[in-house]
């Protein structure tokens, strides 16, 4: 998927494609977890069968970063979506290259991604010096804030619906 982000009157052409988790980690590293060891990068659920990693490129730069793999949301819910939600997580775009949309298209191919499995639940840990990305892109949350146990701050659960058809 190539698409052109437009942002200060300036175009940015970059692209939108599976990467591997090994490809995530060093992003995961530098901008999520900088101060836990690098090990930290490696999450349980990288290697499951419906997991996708996704990058957004720059030319050959990898300059953005999401994973997003199947978990139940840890809150209550209709016992119809507990086998159909999954979770966002690893979602990190390069500093210099924010405000330009990749972040919002990096959630979209993991939207797409989901339809195609059938729909469901999308949430994630959001933190909340993101909530406003994430609202942007209909997120809403749910229960209490709450401190981030590996030390990132605060967080949100955040979750919306991903229809079965696009
Ligand atoms: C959060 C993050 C991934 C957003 O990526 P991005 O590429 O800058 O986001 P986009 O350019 O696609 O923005 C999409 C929308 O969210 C909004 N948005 C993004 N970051 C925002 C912020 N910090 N404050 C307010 N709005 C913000 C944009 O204005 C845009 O809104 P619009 O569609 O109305 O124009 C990026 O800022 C980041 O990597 N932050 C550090 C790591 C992090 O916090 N990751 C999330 C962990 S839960």
């Amino acid at each position: 998927m190539t698409v052109t982000s437009e942002s200060d009157c300036h175009l940015t052409m970059f692209t939108i494609r599976a990467v591997t988790a090994e490809e995530t980690r060093p992003l995961r590293h530098k901008i999520l977890r900088p101060h836990l060891p690098f090990e930290t990068t490696a999450y349980p659920n990288d290697y499951d069968n419906d997991t996708l990693h996704v990058g957004a490129f720059v030319n050959d730069d990898l300059v953005g970063i999401a994973t997003v793999f199947r978990a139940p949301m840890p809150v209550e819910q209709d016992s119809i979506l507990l086998n159909a939600s999954w979770q966002l997580r690893g979602m990190a775009v390069k500093e210099k290259m924010r405000g330009k949309g990749f972040g919002a298209a990096l959630v979209r191919a993991c939207i797409q991604h989901i339809t195609q499995q059938g729909g469901g639940v999308l949430w994630c840990n959001g933190r909340t010096s993101a909530l406003k990305f994430y609202q942007s892109l209909e997120f809403q949350t749910i229960g209490e804030e709450f401190e981030s146990p590996s030390g990132t701050g605060s967080l949100f659960v955040m979750w919306r619906y991903v229809k079965e058809t696009a």
